[in-house]
C-alpha cells in the first residue's frame, strides 16, 4: 500500500486527485503529458495521478465539473425514457442542465469497467485541449465518488449508425449530398486530429456510431477515450495494444499492433464504403461472401460494372455516376492493404471537397459524358 493510501480515505484520493489532475494537465497547454496514458488497475491509477499532480501546476479547462445531483436532475433521475442509447462504457440519456439553457447528452460509464478510468481521463484531457467544429464538444464531467460522467452537447439527429445502418421506421434514408457532406465533415475532423493538432493524435476508433449529426446533418467525431498520441521525431509508429472495434480496425494494427494515422485512414475508408453502400462492415445476417463488407468489395472495386451495384438500394438510383466513381476510388485508396499507400486524410478532404459540392443537377445525371460510356472506354483500354 502507498504512503498516499495511508494518510486520506480511498475514495477521497481519487475524488480529489482526479478533478485536480484534469485541470493540471490542462494548464500544462500540452497533450503529449496525457494521452498515452494507460491505467490498468486501480493502484496504479491512484499513483499516476498522484504523480502528475506533483509534476504539474495548477490549470483550467472550459468543462464544467458537475456533481451527480446536478445530473440526476437533469435527467429525471436517469430515467430510461430519456435513453439515448447505449455502448461498450456505458449508457446516454438526454438531459439538461439547470445551470444553462442547452439540451445535454450524459454519458454515465460502467462502474464495473477497469478501461473506464484511462478512457475517462483521456477523454476529458483531450476534448479540452482539441477545439475544432467537426470534434463534439465536452460541457462538463462529473467524477463524484465511484461514478463517472460525460456531459457533452447534444447532437439532435444522433449518429450516423442511427441514419444508415440503423434506419428506425418513419425515417428518410441520407440522400448522395448530405452522404458526401458528413463524409466531408468526419475527415475534415481528422485532419485536424493528424495535421493541425501537436503532435498529432490518432483517434483509433473511427466508426459509423461515433460520428454524431447535428440538427443540419453537420457530421462530429465523439469517443476520445481510446485516442492516442501519433509518433514523434524519427518514428514511424507507436506500439500498442490492439483496440477498436472489430472491422474498422487497419490490418497491419490488428496484427502487430502497429498504430499510425494510416490507421485512421484504413477505418475512414470502411467507414466511406458504408456510407456508399449502406451496408454494416460486418453483417452477419448475409450471405457468407457477403458478411465482410471490405472483403466482398475488393473485386468489386477493379470492375467498373459492378459500380451501381455496390450503391445503397435505398439510394434509388440517386446519385452522379462519376461522383460514386470518384467515391469509390477514394474509398479503395483508403483500404488498401499497404498503410503507406493509402493517402493522408488531407487528401481525402480535398478530393471530398469535390464531391460534396452543392451541384443543382447532380442527382441521377450522367456528368462529362455517361458512366457507361466511361465502363464501355475502360473496358476497350483493357482489350486493347
Ligand atoms: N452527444 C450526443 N448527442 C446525442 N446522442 C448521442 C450523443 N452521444 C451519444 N449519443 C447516442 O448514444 C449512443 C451510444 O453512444 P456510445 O458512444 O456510448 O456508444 P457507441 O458509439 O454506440 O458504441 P461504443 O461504446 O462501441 O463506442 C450513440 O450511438 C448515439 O445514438
Ligand atoms: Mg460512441
Amino acid at each position: 500500500m502507498s504512503c498516499f493510501n495511508c494518510c486520506l480515505s480511498k475514495e477521497k484520493v481519487a475524488k480529489k486527485s482526479l478533478k485536480k489532475s484534469i485541470h493540471e494537465y490542462c494548464n500544462a497547454m500540452t497533450i503529449t503529458s496525457f494521452a498515452n496514458i494507460s491505467i490498468k488497475s486501480d493502484g496504479s491509477r491512484r499513483r499516476y495521478i498522484v504523480e502528475e499532480i506533483q509534476k504539474l501546476g495548477n490549470g483550467k479547462v472550459s468543462a464544467e465539473i458537475l456533481t451527480f445531483k446536478d445530473l440526476s436532475a437533469a435527467t429525471q433521475n436517469f430515467n430510461p425514457d430519456t435513453l439515448l442509447g447505449e455502448g461498450g462504457f456505458g449508457r446516454v440519456y438526454k438531459g439538461k442542465l439547470d445551470s444553462r439553457d442547452q439540451a445535454v447528452a450524459v454519458k454515465q460509464l460502467d462502474r464495473n469497467g477497469l478501461q473506464g478510468n484511462r478512457e475517462f481521463l483521456v477523454e476529458v484531457l483531450l476534448l479540452s485541449t482539441l477545439r475544432h467544429q467537426h470534434l463534439v464538444n465536452l460541457v462538463g464531467y462529473c467524477c463524484d465518488g465511484d461514478q463517472r460522467l460525460l456531459v457533452y452537447e447534444y447532437m439532435p439527429n444522433g449518429s450516423l449508425e442511427d441514419h444508415l445502418l440503423e434506419l428506425k421506421a418513419g425515417r428518410k434514408p441520407l440522400d448522395w449530398r448530405t452522404r458526401m457532406k458528413i463524409a466531408l465533415g468526419a475527415a475534415k475532423g481528422l485532419e485536424y486530429l493528424h495535421e493541425k493538432a501537436d503532435p498529432p493524435v490518432i483517434y483509433r476508433d473511427f466508426k459509423a456510431s461515433n460520428i454524431l449529426l447535428d440538427d443540419d446533418f453537420n457530421p462530429k467525431l465523439s469517443d476520445f477515450g481510446l485516442a492516442k498520441l501519433g509518433p514523434t521525431g524519427d518514428k514511424t509508429h507507436v506500439s500498442t495494444r490492439v483496440m477498436g472495434t472489430y472491422g474498422y480496425c487497419a490490418p497491419e494494427y490488428a496484427l502487430t499492433g502497429q498504430l499510425t494515422t494510416k490507421s485512421d485512414v484504413y477505418s475512414y475508408g470502411v467507414v466511406f464504403l458504408e456510407i456508399i453502400t449502406g451496408r454494416r462492415v460486418i453483417d452477419n445476417n448475409r450471405p457468407t461472401e457477403e458478411q465482410n463488407l471490405v472483403t466482398w468489395a475488393q473485386p468489386l472495386f477493379k470492375d467498373r460494372r459492378q459500380f451501381t451495384l455496390m450503391t445503397d438500394p435505398a439510394l434509388e438510383g440517386n446519385f452522379p455516376r462519376k461522383g460514386l466513381y470518384q467515391a469509390l476510388a477514394v474509398a479503395a485508396m483508403c483500404l488498401q492493404e499497404e498503410a503507406t499507400a493509402r493517402p493522408l486524410i488531407s487528401d481525402v478532404v480535398t478530393a471530398l471537397g469535390f464531391l460534396a459540392q452543392d451541384k443543382p443537377n447532380c442527382e441521377g445525371v450522367e456528368e462529362d459524358g455517361s458512366y457507361e460510356d466511361y465502363a464501355e472506354g475502360e473496358e476497350n483500354e483493357e482489350k486493347r
